[in-house]
C-alpha cells in the first residue's frame, strides 16, 4: 500500500508541504467503499462476544450513577472492575456509551497495512476503533490529542468541529474559550487529518464506526530515506489450514 492511496487525493508532495504538523483537511468521497474492508460491525460483534479474551475495551461517558473517578470519564477493561462482567459493558452500549478498541490493528491485515503505510513517515502507531450504538452517543467533550491522526470514516455518519484553538501546555481549555475553525460531515469512506494538539469534537449522527490512526511522533527524513519500521508482520493464519 502507498501513503497516496489513503491521502488521496492529496499528493504526498502536498500534505508533507501545507499540512502535515499544522493543518486539517478532510475528504469527502463518492467511493462509500473505498475503506469498507478495513472494518465491521460482525468484526465488531466478534471481538466483543469473546468477551473474556478481550483485554482493550474503553466506555466513553458511562451514566451518571457508574461515573468513573477518572477526569476523563472513561471505564477501561482491565482498570475497572466494573467491566469485568460482559452484562455491564452490554449495558453501557445499550445505553448508547460509544466504545473504543484501542491497539485494534491486529484485528485484521488491513488495519496493520495501513499503520505500516504511515509508519514510514512517523514510526510507531496505533489503530483506535470508535464505535457508537445511536446518534447523540455519548463521547468526549472537545479534547486534544498528542498524536497526529488519521480518522477513517467506516460507517455513519459523524458531524465534527474542529477549533481553531491548539493545545497550551500553560491551561486547558474548555468549550466556550474556544473558536470553531470548521463543522462538517463525515461518512463512509471518508478521511479526516488532524494534526496533534488541535482542539475538536465529534458527535455521532448516528450509529457508527471510525478507526483512528494514531501517531505519536513525527520521523526526520534522510535524504530520500524513509525511517525503516519495525512492525511485528502479519502472519496469516488462514496460510496454514
Ligand atoms: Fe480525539
Amino acid at each position: 500500500m502507498q501513503i497516496e492511496e489513503i491521502l488521496d487525493p492529496i499528493s504526498f508532495k502536498e500534505f508533507r508541504k501545507e499540512y502535515q504538523g499544522r493543518k486539517f483537511f478532510y475528504v469527502k468521497t463518492k467511493n462509500k467503499d473505498r475503506f469498507s474492508h478495513l472494518y465491521s460491525w460482525e468484526m465488531f460483534d466478534r471481538y466483543l462476544n469473546d468477551y473474556r479474551n478481550v483485554i482493550n475495551l474503553s466506555v466513553i461517558n458511562p451514566p451518571v450513577n457508574h461515573v468513573s473517578k477518572r477526569e476523563d470519564n472513561v471505564f477501561r477493561k482491565g482498570e475497572d472492575d466494573v467491566l469485568k462482567k460482559k452484562k455491564n459493558a452490554f449495558n453501557y452500549w445499550r445505553e448508547g456509551c460509544s466504545f473504543v478498541l484501542p491497539f485494534a490493528e491486529y484485528q485484521n491485515e488491513a488495519m496493520v497495512e495501513v499503520c505500516e503505510t504511515m509508519e514510514f513517515m512517523y514510526g510507531d502507531g496505533q489503530a483506535n476503533i470508535y464505535c457508537s450504538p445511536t446518534a447523540e452517543s455519548k463521547s468526549f467533550p472537545p479534547h486534544v490529542d498528542s498524536t497526529e491522526n488519521f480518522l477513517i470514516h467506516i460507517d455513519g455518519k459523524i458531524k465534527w468541529t474542529i477549533y481553531k484553538d491548539f493545545w497550551d501546555a500553560k491551561r486547558t481549555k474548555k468549550e466556550h474559550e474556544l473558536t470553531v475553525a470548521e463543522e462538517f460531515e463525515l461518512s463512509e469512506g471518508d478521511l479526516l487529518y488532524l494534526p496533534k494538539g488541535q482542539y475538536h469534537k465529534a458527535i455521532s449522527l448516528s450509529q457508527r464506526i471510525s478507526i483512528s490512526f494514531h501517531f505519536p511522533k513525527q520521523k526526520k527524513y534522510k535524504g530520500n530515506k524513509f525511517f525503516r519500521p519495525k512492525r511485528d508482520h502479519w502472519y496469516d493464519w488462514e496460510f496454514w489450514k
